[in-house]
């Protein structure tokens, strides 16, 4: 079955063909099905998002296609190349700050850049300019020597998207990362990402961004289209065009095609939502 695939015409800068991920716990034996023949192409450039009830496999399938885990059966390709590993073409963002405790956010942006594969061929100057780059387009500058205890929680997630982004991946892999924050510095934030994203640069500009949330109201504001997954096991049970035009503003909330595709979206993962907090 392939469900959203794309004309061959096209490229996809991602594809997912029939992946499947089954774990075995190793003291019991016991089967978890978290993915069943899970097909989709991601677009270059597109900002999707992935929802879903609570434990239908989304951060399983930003897993695989992260390469920190392998499905079972099916394959993902990126720019025609087989995922096996962990890439630094591909970012990764998770909801838990997961920042140095010890390092500054000078030290955090710049971590890939100074340890990893990042950071190749670059002299120390351009890496510190690298960093000051980025630190500034998160609107992080008058924080740049602080710690991360010294921050909120907003900031440190802004710290992780700088350090990401200095990394300088072609696909932003990004696993709920406003899952932690209060309502208010989430819908900050999410201004902030479409703008950071380059919403109103050239489409030709912008990365690659796959966004799991299980917030619907962030998946319409943010996305291209919306994945809604359905569980046990997760599969891809529709792919919605969002329709509302870019560069996104507020105002965009209170609109009522906001409000239909909100709708759409929660009819159609709502039964599953129910029975998987019953
Ligand atoms: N490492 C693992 N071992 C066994 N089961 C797992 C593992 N990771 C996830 N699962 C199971 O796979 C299913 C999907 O999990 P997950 O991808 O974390 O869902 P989501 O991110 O949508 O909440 C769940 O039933 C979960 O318990
Ligand atoms: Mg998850």
């Amino acid at each position: 079955m392939t469900v959203a695939t794309m004309p061959t015409s096209q490229k996809p800068k991602l594809r997912l063909q029939n992946v499947t991920k089954e774990f075995v716990a190793k003291r019991t034996g016991q089967k978890t099905l978290a993915v069943s023949d899970f097909s989709l192409d991601v677009r270059p450039g597109e900002f999707l998002c992935v929802v879903g009830p609570s434990g239908c496999g989304k951060s399983t399938v930003l897993n695989m296609i992260a390469g920190l885990d392998q499905p079972t059966e099916g394959s993902i390709v990126m720019d025609g190349q087989l995922v096996t590993r962990p890439g630094a073409e591909r970012g990764v963002m998770f909801q838990d700050y997961a920042l140095f405790p010890w390092k500054s956010v000078r030290d955090n942006v710049g971590f890939g850049l100074k340890h990893g594969t990042p950071g190749n061929g670059l002299s120390p100057v351009e890496r510190r300019e690298r960093v000051d780059h980025f630190v500034k387009m998160v609107g992080l500058e008058a924080a740049a020597t602080k710690y991360p205890h010294q921050l909120s929680g907003g900031m440190r997630q802004r710290v992780a998207l700088a350090r990401l982004l200095a990394n300088g991946p072609e696909v932003l892999l990004m696993d709920e990362p406003l899952g932690a924050l209060d309502a208010q510095t989430r819908m900050v934030l999410q201004v902030e990402l479409l703008r950071i994203w380059g919403e109103a640069a050239d489409h030709g500009e912008r990365k690659t961004v796959v966004f799991i949330t299980h917030g619907i109201d962030e998946a319409v504001f943010l996305a291209d289209r919306v994945v809604v997954m359905s569980s046990h096991p997760g599969r891809v049970s529709a792919v919605i065009d969002i329709d509302i035009p870019r560069p996104r503003t507020e105002h965009i909330r209170s609109e009522p095609r906001f409000g239909q595709l909100t709708d759409e979206i929660w009819s159609l993962i709502r039964d599953e939502a129910y029975q998987a907090i019953a």
